[in-house]
């Protein structure tokens, strides 16, 4: 097959950021130059470096980058140097704005856990033997990007946030869900507080009307407490969990706590097909541990292998890295915030490099891994 070219706009953004993001970037270099692919990487400021830099947490030559480019790869943003700034002026503020400026209203968070990291699970082997499930979460509105007041001062203060979604902003985000719902085990659980928020009702009965168009999807309703439960008592029942840009974003991290560390998690926020879609580690920026080389990269390499498969079609290349990955992760090698008692700690570089040497080792001796390449 021939190679494809692409250009990846590169955010590293704060703390840790940097430092997952090039291992990541390591990682594209290698599937580029093994499988004649040419990957041109370019560099914007963003986040906390890029207020730091330029006063603006998404400067407007970043914004044009993204733009011009197939994907992106963002490490993390923020850090409590900002904490101290207004809310629209932090490094969080460039994350909604490029959110909403790319129109990113689909996030997807796929909780899959590597059978050799079962043990670092919170839960008993047992219980999370099956796990295999993607969150889709609405990003582009509900409360956070309804108005935001803070009035006076004192005991008189007064806020309010408000939640907002239209049947247009419900019903693409569930169509896409059912999407992938019919492409995987055909069972999508909608999350909402229908029995307390308007926002809700209008999910509810959107979710309800769009099923009718996807037959042989399986769908079921969950309130969002529930949700949160039967993640824990359950999570093997579920398959595709669609929910709302608040209970999304709370409800991934609590899944990702199923995988044993938030580190390992990737996703991918994106719009309508053939525009840019972003893809990042759903872990924070960490500042406690940047620039001890310790924090594991694997977020962010699953970052960069969902991006192979969701936006460049590469299924065999994303193949071939998720089996580099689990072939050392059998071998019993770890950074620490993944270890477990009988592991082989690692530092971050020492443990990239490990599965940099697996992916070449896989094609040198490609007949035995199936590679055929
Ligand atoms: C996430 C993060 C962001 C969010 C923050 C950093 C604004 O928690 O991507 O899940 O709330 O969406
Ligand atoms: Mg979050």
């Amino acid at each position: 097959m021939a190679g494809v070219t692409k250009t990846i706009a590169v955010l590293k953004g704060d703390g840790i950021g940097p430092e997952v993001t090039s291992a990541a970037i390591q990682i594209l270099e290698d599937c580029a130059k093994s499988f004649e692919h040419r990957f041109e990487f370019r560099e914007f400021a963003f986040g906390g470096a890029a207020i730091d830099q330029f006063g603006d947490p998404l400067p407007a030559a970043t914004l044009a980058g993204c733009r011009a480019s197939d994907a992106i790869l963002l490490g993390a943003i923020g850090g409590p140097k900002w904490d101290s700034l207004p809310l629209e002026k932090r490094p969080e503020a460039g994350l909604l704005k490029i959110r909403k400026e790319l129109g990113l209203y689909i996030n997807l968070r796929p909780i899959r856990l590597r059978p050799a990291l079962r043990g670092i699970s919170p839960l008993r082997r047992e219980r999370i033997a099956d796990v295999d499930f993607e969150i889709i979460r609405e990003l582009a509105g509900d409360i956070y990007f309804g108005a935001h007041e803070l009035h006076g001062t004192g005991e008189k203060a007064y806020a309010r946030d408000v939640a907002e979604y239209s049947v247009a902003e419900i019903e693409r985000i569930a169509r896409y869900a059912f999407g992938r719902a019919e492409s995987r085990n055909r069972r999508l659980a909608s999350v909402d507080k229908a029995n307390v928020l308007a926002t809700s009702s209008l999910w509810r009965q959107t979710v309800s009307r769009v099923a009718a168009d996807y037959p042989n999807v399986t769908v079921e309703h969950l309130y969002v407490d529930n949700a949160a439960m039967q993640l824990l008592l359950k999570p093997a029942q579920f398959d595709v969990i669609l929910t709302g840009n608040m209970f999304g974003d709370i409800l991934s991290d609590e899944a990702a706590a199923l995988a044993g560390s938030i580190g390992l998690i990737p996703s991918m926020s994106r719009g309508r097909d053939g525009f840019p879609a972003l893809y990042e580690p759903i872990h924070g920026s960490a500042p406690t541990l940047a620039g001890k080389d310790i924090a594991c990269p694997l977020g962010s390499i699953f970052s960069a292998v969902l991006m192979l498969r969701e936006s460049f079609g590469l299924e065999l290349e994303a193949q071939w890295i998720e089996s580099a990955i689990d072939h050392i992760l059998d071998h019993g090698f770890r950074t620490i915030d993944i270890s477990e008692p009988s592991a082989r700690n690692l530092t971050a570089s020492e443990f990239t490099g490990h599965i940099r040497a697996e992916l070449h080792d896989a094609l040198v001796h490609s007949e035995r891994y199936g590679w055929g390449v």
